[in-house]
């Protein structure tokens, strides 16, 4: 896969030299649907009633029902992690100091994978957070919209942690910080349609990361990237990360 891994290892770098972007292709075999497939979600319901501070605004107890469902979907005792998955936990677990997974998913599915700490840019749906106080907090079944913010008392301001359109996604100083500095950036499992997602491959590349997609076909950025590998994700992450794991210098 990568005919030079370049700078990627240079373990005494404090800064992440590989950095992961998932999107909801690498749960796609765990279950999950995707946004923009045929059968994605928005082919379901229009993401401006249930993914806007405007639909919010305008229908809370309709949201708070949308994500309620997908969340009890995350719960059913098919949905787990995927071979992809594992292979991006192991790849953190050998090079803790190395590798940033980034996700735009807002399952938990890396973290029982074993990823010590995704960074949802996205938020969580397992979280819930209040409007007055910004308290992250998490999801419990008997929560409900009326219920008073358990961090500062205010009544009715709790939504889900999750940041819809039109909002800035979460710790972006961080994540732009590990793209200029990166050896490596791979994308996995995404359309590249949603910015500022959809941008960071060509940040990555004008910093001089080799950039690597993973995808079950072609994605709306797949030119921009040096190598793509198309295919289900269970079969060319794992795949990957062992070309990965086989070419570095020193583990
Ligand atoms: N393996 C790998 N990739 C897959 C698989 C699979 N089994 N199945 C589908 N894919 C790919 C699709 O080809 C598509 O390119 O995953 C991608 C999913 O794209 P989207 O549905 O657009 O999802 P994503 O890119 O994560 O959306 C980004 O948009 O709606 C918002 O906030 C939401 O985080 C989401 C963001």
């Amino acid at each position: 896969f990568l005919s030079n891994p370049g700078p990627l290892m240079s373990r005494a770098s404090a800064i992440p030299s590989l950095v992961l972007l998932t999107g909801a292709g690498i749960s796609r075999e765990s279950g999950l649907d995707t946004f923009r497939d045929a059968d994605g979600v928005w082919s379901r319901v229009r993401l401006e009633d249930v993914a806007t501070p405007e639909g919010f605004e305008r229908d809370p107890v309709k949201v708070h029902a949308f994500y309620n469902a997908r969340r009890h979907g995350l719960r059913d005792p098919e949905v787990v992690p995927n071979a992809a998955h594992l292979a991006l936990a192991r790849l953190e677990r050998l090079w803790p100091a190395e590798v940033l997974l980034v996700t735009q998913n807002i399952d938990d599915l890396h973290e029982r994978a074993g990823s010590p700490a995704p960074l949802h840019m996205h938020g969580e749906l397992l979280k819930a957070r209040c409007a007055a106080c910004d308290a992250v907090l998490p999801w419990a079944d008997d929560l409900g919209l009326e219920d008073r913010c358990p961090s500062c008392g205010a009544e009715a301001t709790l939504r889900p942690h999750v940041v819809w359109f039109g909002e800035m996604p979460l710790e972006m100083e961080r994540i732009e910080a590990a793209l200029t500095a990166c050896g490596v950036f791979v994308s996995i499992g995404t359309s590249g349609t949603v910015y500022p997602a959809a941008g960071f491959v060509s940040l990555a590349r004008r910093a001089g990361a080799r950039t690597v997609e993973l995808n079950l076909e072609p994605s709306h950025g797949a030119s921009l990237f040096h190598e793509c590998h198309h295919g289900p994700a269970t079969g060319v992450v794992p795949a990957f990360v062992e070309a990965l794991l086989a070419s570095a210098p020193g583990l």
